[in-house]
């Protein structure tokens, strides 16, 4: 007989988790008739059930004891909005033993262990769904696995995390600095608990992980895809990419070669201020697909915070009701039914932008260019900033070059007696 409710035990009472409860107090009945069901918040398990999260909370619902809410037969989906890896492993997989549906908004851990629980999950008869893991409020793999799924994906690439974008604006409009950026963004309950993980580009690596898997029908390990975060980016970066016509962006980069191949990077780049991802500014996040048939798409939305991210969980959990007595497995998350190889970094091709401390001498440009010249390094444009007295700033940008012949002329850039410093290397273009 087909259920008329669904009891829902919510694992973490941080930023998602008030915005899980705040929704299903606040939109249940919408949901209700939406979905045919009613979705009853049973519990709310955190270790900190005192805080006031500005939620009134229904009598009973708030526990310290996770594992008697997962194990309570009257529960039916369990929302874990915990992150990390400990304890929402063992959480995710004590729910999807004892049968009960899973949600999540965890990245990490589904980047680091979706294989495993979709096996588990389809041994015990139940779904893990997770469309808040990647791009938050964007239903980009409710897209992928359902409204794309005859399309061969050529590209998927785009802004993945809200932290890093917002960081990034507030350098390029307000000239602000990094460490005051990173602390509004953390107010404003974007950042991860730790930040090194938006900051270095591990978040938009867990999240390139989970969308390229799901678009190119393989695994991927995260800590395959080469990652470089914002941590190294300076104002006078940003202040410079803006005088060539750039606007400076951490991008998630997947792109599907000839014979298996793929190539999947996190990376800053300076992009063409005319290109609709340039425009994509604060916490929002914009992921471009294209498929063979559908052609160019793009996503934008809200990719973090409180009531975005929920808007995810929820639609997922709206997702289960609606399909509840089809019961089990979603064939749509089977993704890894091919395997392709991540192409190494240094056989990319890229522009660059270089930026240099050198000595303020006749031949410095002439030392440089023929190290450029002698690795087919092709130069596009120079500029000389900044001379003061003994020392002046040359900043170059490339025309598109492979890599590894980059890296090579700037190891001897940086050996040349002329130049001081090797400021910075930031790949340009789209
Ligand atoms: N810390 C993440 C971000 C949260 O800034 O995008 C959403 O995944």
């Amino acid at each position: 007989m087909a259920k008329s409710e669904l009891n829902i035990a919510v694992l973490g009472f941080g930023t998602v988790g008030t915005g899980v409860v705040k929704m299903l107090l606040g939109n249940g009945e919408l949901l209700a008739r939406r979905c045919g069901k009613k979705l009853t918040l049973k519990y709310i398990a955190d270790l900190d059930i005192q805080r006031d999260r500005g939620v009134k909370v229904p009598k009973g619902v708030l526990t310290t004891d996770a594992l008697n809410a997962i194990a309570d037969p009257a529960v039916d989906i369990v929302v874990e909005v915990i992150g990390g890896v400990n304890p929402a492993k063992k959480f995710i997989e004590t729910a999807l033993k004892n049968k009960k549906h899973v949600v999540t908004s965890n990245k990490e851990v589904i980047a680091k262990h979706g294989r495993e629980f979709i096996a588990l999950a389809v041994q015990h008869g139940v779904n893990i769904l997770f469309e808040a893991s990647a791009g938050g409020g964007i239903p980009i793999i409710n897209a992928l696995t359902k409204a794309l799924a005859g399309n061969n994906i050529k590209r998927i690439f785009g802004i993945v995390n809200g932290t890093t974008n917002y960081i990034l604006t507030k350098m390029y409009r307000d000239n602000a600095d990094f460490a005051a950026a990173l602390r509004e963004a953390q107010a404003l309950g974007y950042a991860e608990a730790d930040p090194t993980s938006d900051v270095d580009g591990y978040d938009a690596a867990y999240k390139l992980a989970i969308l390229a898997g799901l678009a190119f029908n393989s695994h991927f390990a995260y800590s395959d895809i080469y990652c470089e975060g914002i941590r190294r980016i300076s104002a006078v970066d940003i202040a410079l990419a803006r005088e060539f016509g750039y606007v400076l962006k951490l991008l998630a980069i997947g792109i599907a070669h000839a014979e298996d191949r793929v190539e999947l990077r996190v990376h800053p780049v300076m992009i063409p201020e005319r290109h609709p991802l340039a425009t994509v500014n604060d916490a929002f996040n914009a992921v471009f697909v294209e498929g063979d048939c559908v052609g160019e798409t793009m996503f934008y939305g809200r990719g973090a915070g409180e009531l975005p991210t929920a808007s995810a969980i929820v639609g997922d959990l709206a997702d289960l009701a609606l399909h509840y007595e089809l019961g089990g497995t979603n064939p749509a998350l089977h993704f890894d039914f091919t395997q392709k190889k991540i192409i190494p970094v240094g056989e990319i091709f890229s522009k660059y932008f270089i930026r240099l401390k050198v000595k303020d001498e006749t031949g410095v440009l002439a030392a440089v260019s023929r190290v450029c010249a002698d690795h087919k390094v092709s130069i596009k444009a120079v500029q000389q900033k900044d001379a003061s007295g003994a020392e002046t700033s040359l900043v170059i940008i490339t025309h598109t070059v492979q890599e590894a012949a980059l890296q090579k002329a700037v190891e001897q850039i940086a050996a040349l007696r002329q130049v001081l410093e090797v400021s910075s290397v930031i790949r340009a273009g789209l």
